[in-house]
């Protein structure tokens, strides 16, 4: 009988509808010549892989790691080590951090070779953005260390966003406003923006006097007590808003609802408004001509490949690292890590995930088998 892999697919026509698929297991001899398996150790688990899926047929999210229609392979954030190589320049037994599906096994083809990292030029990941398709070298990470692997996995991609937009924003001279609102405020992206804006106050004279954050009755109590934002409101008690002040809206929950009510009620003053995320999925939909500036979407790959551009990557990656110091060690004193095994729990963690279940101080890993 051929040896089987589990992997976790989701329905593309319908997002709640998960399973644990069998997939045939690969080994040295299934390869190609130039191709390497890699065997998935473990990957993290937030409302970004939801948002994957939720957006997988407009974004391509689902081109990654194409499965049998009508499932899906969510991508997620996490760590393979090569168990066997037809590449002259990977040795098995490497180990790398990059985006991986839901299950035991990747077959990749590398190219563009260098120290730190390599592509997979396999020809269905060739119009996707290359920040997807890189694989670093943990060996060759300057930042790596094996015990803060949870917390890379979990945080870097989510980070490098917050990062981004508060290079953007700043960059703006923050439209002049003189607040900026998040919303999710509790999710791991905006926690990490007010982080980054809130630190930064005293060397930069033009930050804003206040960061908002609007989040769910049941996490504002969380969210205030971090002390990164400087006013926290439940999305039911919008009246408390200053509506008098410029200001910034950069939108992580994508609620339609929400989203309508802090235009209309911000009207002139909105300088800015960032669509970023759709933690709120199932209640994107929402008027389309609204007051106030008009709602431009932040997609994080293609500012990173401007930025790079202007920048070069290494200072880039110098200015993510002042910040990654300070902000690792702050979300360090206060994030639970949760790691999970086997695929019952998978499929439980994906469902409570979708539905909002997991608490935003949780972080949560997943392991295919046990170890
Ligand atoms: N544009 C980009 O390039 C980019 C990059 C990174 C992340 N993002 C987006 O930013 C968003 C946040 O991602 P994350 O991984 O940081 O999230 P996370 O840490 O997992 O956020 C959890 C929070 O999201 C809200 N939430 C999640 N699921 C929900 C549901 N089903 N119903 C209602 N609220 C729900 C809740 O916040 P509240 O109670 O505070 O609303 C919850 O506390 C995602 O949509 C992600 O795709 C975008």
């Amino acid at each position: 009988m051929t040896a089987q892999c589990i992997s976790l697919m989701v329905n593309k026509n319908d997002i709640h509808k998960c399973a644990a698929r069998p997939v045939p297991r690969l080994t040295a001899v299934d390869l190609q010549d130039g191709e390497v398996l890699l065997e998935i150790d473990h990957f993290a688990f937030t409302a970004n892989n939801i948002t994957y899926a939720t957006l997988g047929e407009r974004l391509g999210y689902w081109d990654f790691f194409p499965a049998q229609e009508p499932w899906g392979q969510v991508p997620v954030w996490g760590f393979a080590d090569v168990s066997a190589s037809r590449h002259p320049d990977i040795k098995e037994g490497t180990r790398v951090y990059g985006y991986l599906p839901m299950t035991e096994q990747l077959r990749v083809q590398p190219g563009d070779i260098t120290a730190s990292s390599f592509t997979d030029l396999a020809p269905h990941r060739s119009h996707l953005a290359l920040a997807y398709n890189q694989y670093q070298f943990t060996a060759a990470d300057p930042a790596y260390k094996p015990e803060l692997e949870a917390l890379q996995m979990l945080l870097r991609p989510l980070l490098l966003t917050s990062f981004l937009l508060d290079d953007f924003l700043y960059d703006n001279n923050y439209f002049d406003a003189e607040q900026i609102i998040l919303t999710s405020a509790s999710s791991k992206t905006a926690l990490g923006l007010a982080f980054m804006l809130s630190h930064q106050r005293q060397s930069r004279n033009s930050t804003p006097q206040r960061i908002v954050a609007l989040t769910s009755e049941g996490n504002a109590e969380f969210v205030s007590g971090l002390g990164y934002y400087d006013h926290t409101i439940a999305y039911d008690q919008l009246d408390q808003l200053d509506s008098d002040v410029p200001s910034v809206l950069i939108d992580f929950a994508g609620n339609g609802t929400v989203l309508a009510a802090l235009h209309q009620q911000l009207d002139k003053n909105l300088k800015y408004s960032s669509l970023v995320g759709a933690a709120h999925w199932d209640q994107r939909k929402g008027e389309k001509n609204l007051p106030g500036a008009k709602p431009e979407v932040f997609f994080a790959p293609g500012y990173w490949a401007k930025r790079n551009k202007e920048l070069g990557t290494a200072e880039l990656m110098g200015r993510f690292a002042n910040l990654w110091a300070p902000l690792a060690k702050s979300v360090n004193s206060w994030i639970e890590i949760k790691t999970i095994e086997g695929t019952e729990a998978m499929l439980q963690t994906y469902l409570d995930t979708l539905n909002g279940l997991i608490k935003p101080e949780t972080g949560m890993i997943m392991r295919t088998h046990s170890k």
